[in-house]
């Protein structure tokens, strides 16, 4: 793996070299949407917050706002006050006119054997409307209402979501792939009384029972006093019994079955104020619980309507494929609310990149003529490395490729560059969070050389500045990393966190508010929670998460989520969870624990520990190793030094022990880890260097 940047500038020229500037191709400007360099004129801070109408204006509003940004009661912003409007409306009816027999959606199955299955606006237009008339008239939900969803990649995944924002109706996805348990904390935590699911899908080769993970989410949901009165499951196929769950009556019931109530009817879209949320997202924070993330409807589809058409480019006639999951906020925004608000064709795929090899993305490229591509490092890796000549033996051709979630290595980018983008894409490295919505830090394709292993300069209309601990500016050029904030409010952020405004003041804003009493934004940096560094010509370089959460293939994982998963087996006395470097997957988890005493078999108690990692919070969670150790280093006032442990799995320098009240232990855990001999030690990269250092 390549080197991260370092925070002292005379490390910097050892370890990281400058990339060369790409330039985009005269084709590919030739096309664009954005190629008026007078954008940034528009976009100044002077011009600031009227410059987002720009965005707002890509809309249609049924009531058009009066006031941009209300700043009244920071940092609790209000964005296009006083507008109403639909976000189904905006992605599905008001195609019709133009574009009804258009693809909005293309459906890929993971067996190739089943065929594409393409979607048009029109067919889009009566499936939200039918799905919207069960919730309304079979559910007896209305605005305001929240819904867990926890599906799969399948079609219905966004038929669903259109129809909830048809009725105002706050949805929350939980990522397929997480637990029954974790859809049923979050179920729980926003109150749904209805969850919807799927009963079965294909990863792997392998047909998945889903449906058994809904009677895991609503147990835990009991469990945590919230009772859910119906489960909505859509059948993979319609019809066929694919799952082992019993449907339980009066609770369980079938899409198919109760569509066949609905056929044809018509919901109108229900006229929303800008700031009534449309969904919740949940991510994980530097604390145990998950954060439910919960996002407007004016500003955050005015947001990623205008960043979707300006970053990546999207015109109605492109064939865009972005290879996330639906269930992550890059799915909400940039496969289902940003495409079909500009009136795209967004491909959706049930499977996985390398299966049944690492040709399979290639081949639906050129089946489907995809030519605007969007994945993660993670992916990029994993494909580079399983099939480093594939793409060349496909007949595709992609203008624009977008890569996000984690930091790239240039290695990694030149691959993409050069190999899956034929030395033709441009690529955008897009820098944003769960939090923020929409992309903040990324080369505008046309206008800005792209630049290997740098996200970029700031997006349109968004100030960032990195401060040093005690929120002192470090100058761009200095070669010092620390903290990036963003200076100013932008349409996307966030609202809030469900239900805990104080935990969302503090996590975000408490840091670096310079006067909580103001009402000027410019008091109220937003704390990103991520390092970088900024070079003389303006480009963010992103180093990483600097709390306590571990960023696995673009994703972020609780530390602490993991160490109570972990102490839920009986055996373990205290868990400390860390990353390690991996090679595909960025970071993983390892988890370090002591047990209680007279354990007989440790190797049996791992195995329990990963196992219960995996129902607790999903597979994504795994650990890439367990250490099972007599006792873990601790401050003298008993804090575990997760830093230290770090050190060790990364063997990197563990620094000065001699303070904690137990130093012997870390030799004897580096022997068990590392082994006896001598052990060539690595430079490490700098969230791993940084991680748990607040405690
Ligand atoms: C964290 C946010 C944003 C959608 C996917 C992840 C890291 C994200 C980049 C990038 C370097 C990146 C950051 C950020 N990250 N994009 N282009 N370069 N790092 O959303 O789960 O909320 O994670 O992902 O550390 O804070 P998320």
């Amino acid at each position: 793996m390549s080197t991260v940047a370092r925070t002292d500038a005379s490390e910097i020229a050892v370890h990281w070299k400058e990339e060369e500037y790409i330039q985009p191709s005269a084709r590919f400007i030739g096309q664009a949407n954005l190629t008026d360099p007078g954008v940034v004129e528009r976009f100044t801070e002077e011009k600031f917050p009227e410059c987002f109408r720009e965005y707002a204006d890509l809309l249609t509003w049924d009531e058009y706002w009066h006031t941009t940004l209300d700043t009244s009661r920071p940092p609790f912003w209000k964005w296009f006050v006083g507008g109403r409007l639909n976000a189904s409306y905006n992605c599905v009816d008001r195609h019709l006119a133009a574009h009804k027999n258009k693809a909005a959606l293309i459906f890929v199955p993971e067996a190739e054997t089943e065929p594409a299955h393409a979607l048009t606006y029109q067919e889009l237009y009566t499936r939200v409307n039918e799905v919207a008339a069960v919730l309304r008239d079979f559910c007896g939900l209305t605005a305001g209402d929240r819904v867990t969803i926890h599906m799969p990649m399948i079609l219905e995944l966004p038929i669903t979501m259109l129809a909830c924002a048809r009725l105002g109706i706050i949805h929350s996805v939980v990522f397929g792939g997480f637990s029954g348990e974790a859809a049923g904390l979050r179920a729980a935590d926003s109150d749904s009384r209805v969850m919807i699911y799927a009963d079965a899908y294909y990863r792997n080769g392998k047909l998945i029972d889903h449906k058994a993970n809904a009677d895991i989410a609503v147990r835990t949901a009991e469990g945590e006093g919230q009772r859910i009165e119906k489960v909505l499951v859509w059948r993979r196929h319609p019809g066929q019994d694919l799952t082992n769950a019993a449907m339980v009556p009066g609770r369980d019931y079938y899409m198919d079955d109760l569509l066949k109530g609905y056929r044809r009817v018509k919901v109108a879209p229900v006229s929303v104020e800008s700031e009534h949320p449309l969904f919740l997202m949940y991510t994980s924070g530097s604390t145990g619980k998950p954060k439910g993330c919960q996002h407007r409807t004016g500003g955050y589809l005015a947001y990623v309507t205008g960043t979707a058409k300006y970053y990546q480019d999207l015109h109605p006639e492109d064939v865009y494929w972005c290879m996330a999951d639906i269930g992550w906020i890059t799915g909400h925004s940039y496969i289902v609310y940003g495409p079909l608000a500009l009136g795209a064709t967004s491909v959706i795929f049930e499977g996985v990149p390398n299966y049944p090899d690492a040709g399979r993305p290639w081949r639906i490229a050129e089946q489907l003529d995809v030519n605007i591509f969007h994945t993660s490092p993670t992916a990029i890796r994993m494909l580079r490395k399983a099939g480093p000549d594939e793409p060349a033996k496909y007949a595709y051709r992609f203008k624009h490729m977008t890569t996000v979630g984690e930091p790239i290595e240039p290695e990694a980018w030149r691959w993409y560059h050069e190999v899956v983008g034929k030395g033709e894409a441009v690529i955008v490295d897009t820098w944003w969070q769960t939090e923020t919505g929409g992309f903040l830090i990324t080369t505008k394709p046309a206008l800005d050389p792209m630049k290997a292993g740098s996200a970029g300069p700031p997006a349109l209309g968004i100030f960032p500045v990195i401060y040093d601990e005690n929120g002192k500016e470090i100058p761009g050029g200095s070669g010092k990393a620390g903290n990036i904030c963003i200076r100013n409010p932008w349409p996307s952020i966030m609202q809030t966190i469900w239900k805990d405004d104080d935990r969302f003041v503090r996590q975000y804003y408490a840091k670096y508010c310079r006067n909580p009493k103001s009402t000027d934004w410019r008091d109220w940096p937003y704390f990103a929670a991520d390092g970088a560094v900024l070079a003389p010509d303006g480009y963010y370089r992103i180093l990483g998460r600097v709390d306590d959460v571990i960023n696995v293939a673009g994703h972020r994982i609780g530390t602490k989520e993991v160490e109570s998963a972990c102490l839920t087996v009986p055996q373990v006395a205290e868990a400390a969870v860390v990353p390690v470097v991996d090679e595909i997957r960025g970071r993983m988890p390892t988890i370090y624990v002591s047990l209680k005493p007279g354990v007989a078999d440790p190797q049996k108690v791992s195995e329990q520990i990963v196992a219960t990692v995996e129902t607790i919070i999903g597979k994504i969670a795994r650990p890439k190793g367990v250490h099972i150790v007599p006792d873990l280093p601790k401050t003298r006032s008993g804090k575990i030094m997760r830093r230290i442990l770090a050190a060790i799995s990364n063997r990197m320098d563990t620094g000065d022990v001699t303070t904690l009240a137990n130093p012997e232990i870390v030799e004897q855990i580096r022997k068990q880890v590392q082994g006896e001999g001598p052990v060539e030690m690595q430079e490490g990269p700098e969230d791993v260097k940084h991680f748990g250092e607040q405690e």
